[in-house]
């Protein structure tokens, strides 16, 4: 599981092909495969710098080193007008303030692993928790709360940005020490190619993913609820009241967690469901349609019908975790820009919540001499005509 990796690329592209109303996202911009770098302010008595990554359609990324997280992705409507279709402010100071994950890379483990506990080879851990009686996202000072090493490629066309984090044996309770990159791509076909990878000294539980909020409408007061999502899973696994899974799969059909076909993400949000009210909305891990070679598979499509951007989810990984921003509560106040209830959604690929202590899971475990890796792609499009509906 861990030989997870590019390959697939082609075959996706030949897919997009075939949808008539969608075109790439081009306009005339920026010199292609240009990374610029500046300032972003201190963590504590560490520098924090920012990166943009442009392509030759004027698309642009930007990744700060604290978290190695996401701040800004900037992509044209079907006006050729240019917004930021993710959640992020524009300074250090509000995540330093703590945000909920915006944009950020989640790990030692991303998501939740039930009372901070697992057994490893006979032994037990207990980790700090966080989120309840859980774990979430690697425990309270995370890998999205470290400043990571930036070094910026260029072995391929297009550049590439790798940010690394050794994350000392013990740290937040896991054993082993764990050097972990972060790749961001950026290519003139207007994907955003991100890769992890890890190595460990010691056996520990590893799951690492981008916190990304995408409200594709460009405007962060608008709420996502008319965005349209289609997920390829055909289960989902329930959760308790805390968010855990059950252990069980569930068929989707005749759910209001039925995405196979494009949803409007509103359209059934307060439908009376026992999940809907343990998640406070969408908050659950859907089991991706496995593709073939158990390479990039397609995981989601999310559109705007107002803008026309449409960005379209691939990834290695078994599970896709859909969050609504439920969470979201106008916070950290006095930034200047306020985030609330339901304006931003995340699109989470990854291994299965508490996959350590879930034996029917998919394994999380990474030894020793094995290389971890997952690869998700976003490709953004940008519909030229108004959809029928
Ligand atoms: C994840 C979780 C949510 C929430 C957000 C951060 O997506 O699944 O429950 O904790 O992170 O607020």
């Amino acid at each position: 599981m861990w030989k997870d990796g590019l390959g697939t690329t082609i075959a996706t592209a030949a897919w997009f092909g075939l949808c008539a109303l969608v075109g790439p996202a081009s306009v005339m911009g920026a010199a292609p495969g240009a990374i610029s770098k500046a300032p972003f302010g201190q963590a504590g008595d560490e520098a924090v710098d920012i990166y943009t990554l442009a392509n030759a359609h004027g698309v642009e990324v930007q990744v700060m080193t604290y978290g190695a997280t996401l701040v800004s992705i900037r992509t044209p409507d079907r006006a050729g007008r240019f917004q930021n279709i993710i959640l992020g402010f524009d300074a250090l100071q509000p995540y330093l303030a703590g945000v909920p994950y915006f944009g950020a890379t989640v790990g030692r483990y991303a998501n939740r692993i039930a009372k901070g506990r697992f057994a490893l080879d006979g032994k037990s851990y207990q980790l700090p928790v966080n989120d309840g009686p859980n774990t979430l996202h690697g425990g309270p000072r995370g890998f999205d709360k470290r400043v990571w090493k930036a070094k910026v490629e260029s072995a391929h066309r297009d550049s590439e940005l790798q940010l690394t984090y050794v994350s000392a044996d013990g740290e937040e309770g896991y054993p082993g020490e764990l050097t972990a990159h972060a790749t961001y791509r950026l290519t003139d076909d207007d994907r955003l190619m991100i890769e992890y990878s890890a190595t460990t000294t010691a056996a520990t539980p590893v799951n690492l993913a981008n916190h990304a909020y995408f409200n594709l409408s460009g405007d962060p007061h608008h709420q996502i609820l008319d965005q349209m999502l289609q997920i390829n899973a055909t289960q989902f696994t329930p959760v308790d009241a805390t968010l855990i899974p059950t252990g069980e799969s569930r068929a989707v059909a005749g759910t209001p967690f039925d995405f196979r076909e494009p949803q409007a993400i509103g359209s059934r949000i307060d439908a009376d469901d026992e999940q809907l009210r343990l998640g406070h909305g969408y908050d659950h891990n859907w089991i991706l349609a496995r593709a073939p070679g158990h390479g990039l598979r397609r995981a989601a499509v999310l559109t705007d019908r107002g803008s026309g951007r449409s960005v379209e989810f691939e990834t290695t990984q078994p599970g896709l975790q859909f969050y609504s921003g439920n969470f979201l509560d106008g916070k950290p106040a006095g930034s200047g820009t306020v985030f609330a209830y339901r304006t931003g959604l995340c699109l989470e690929t990854q291994h299965f919540p508490d996959s350590p202590n879930q034996p029917a899971f998919a394994g999380t475990i990474l030894r020793p001499g094995q290389r971890y890796s997952q690869t998700t792609v976003l490709t953004f499009r940008v519909r030229k005509e108004t959809p029928r509906g």
